[in-house]
């Protein structure tokens, strides 16, 4: 499997446009919810953010929002691109695997797309403990999760469900989950989830 824990894998995707995910909009699934059933106002953190388009998105709306990724290109770029449109949305370089160190309860929210099948599938257990770290108990974990179909190879790495329910139970609660209006070559393979942190 391609080493995609080391951020050079990411990096070397950018320089030679093998950035597929690009939407160069914020995801449908999550303008949508925000638009209709917006969380409240508060500190939000993007993890995975690529070029913060979703980053600069909840900006725009009033959260203050900030976006993690390893990628020194996608940070620059994200960074580059917020100023050009004067939104003051914030990006950090860092391995999202270490941000319970430095982020504990930080934050109010979380915003995953397009992030949590990008990591091993083998640490996402080691994901959503670093979600459970960084908010704030009663906050909220807005997620994305593609694809559910079975693929060939990753990334993006599936994801099902069951492993979904099971991996965040100890930490979440699952407070509504639908299929969300996705771009055309992700309709039928999206599944939008609102967790709640518990006590867990
Ligand atoms: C598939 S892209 C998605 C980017 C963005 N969320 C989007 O939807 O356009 C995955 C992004 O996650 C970043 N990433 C992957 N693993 C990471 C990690 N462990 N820490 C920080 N960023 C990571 C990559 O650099 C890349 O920018």
């Amino acid at each position: 499997m391609a080493d995609v824990s080391a951020s050079e894998f990411w990096t070397d995707l950018y320089a030679r446009g093998g950035d597929g995910w690009e939407l160069r909009q914020p995801a449908p699934p999550l303008v949508d919810f925000v638009e209709r059933t917006p969380p409240p106002r508060g500190r939000v953190a993007v993890p995975g953010c690529g070029r913060g388009h979703d980053v600069r998105y909840l900006a725009g709306r009033g959260y203050a929002a900030c976006g993690f990724d390893f990628s020194p290109t996608a940070v620059a770029q994200a960074r580059s691109l917020a100023k050009v449109e004067g939104v003051a949305a914030e990006f950090v370089q860092q391995d999202i695997f270490t941000l319970g160190r430095d982020f504990g309860r930080a934050f109010d929210g979380v915003w995953e797309y397009q992030c949590f099948c990008a990591i091993d599938p083998r640490r996402r257990i080691e994901y959503v403990r670093t979600m459970a770290a960084i908010i704030k108990p009663g906050g909220w974990l807005l997620a994305c999760f593609f694809p559910m179909r079975r693929r060939a190879a990753g990334p993006p790495f599936p994801v099902s469900a069951g492993e979904v329910r099971r991996l965040f139970g100890p930490h979440f609660r699952v407070e509504r989950a639908y299929e969300p209006r996705s771009v055309r070559a992700r309709q039928g393979q999206e599944w939008m989830v609102l967790l709640r942190r518990t006590n867990g």
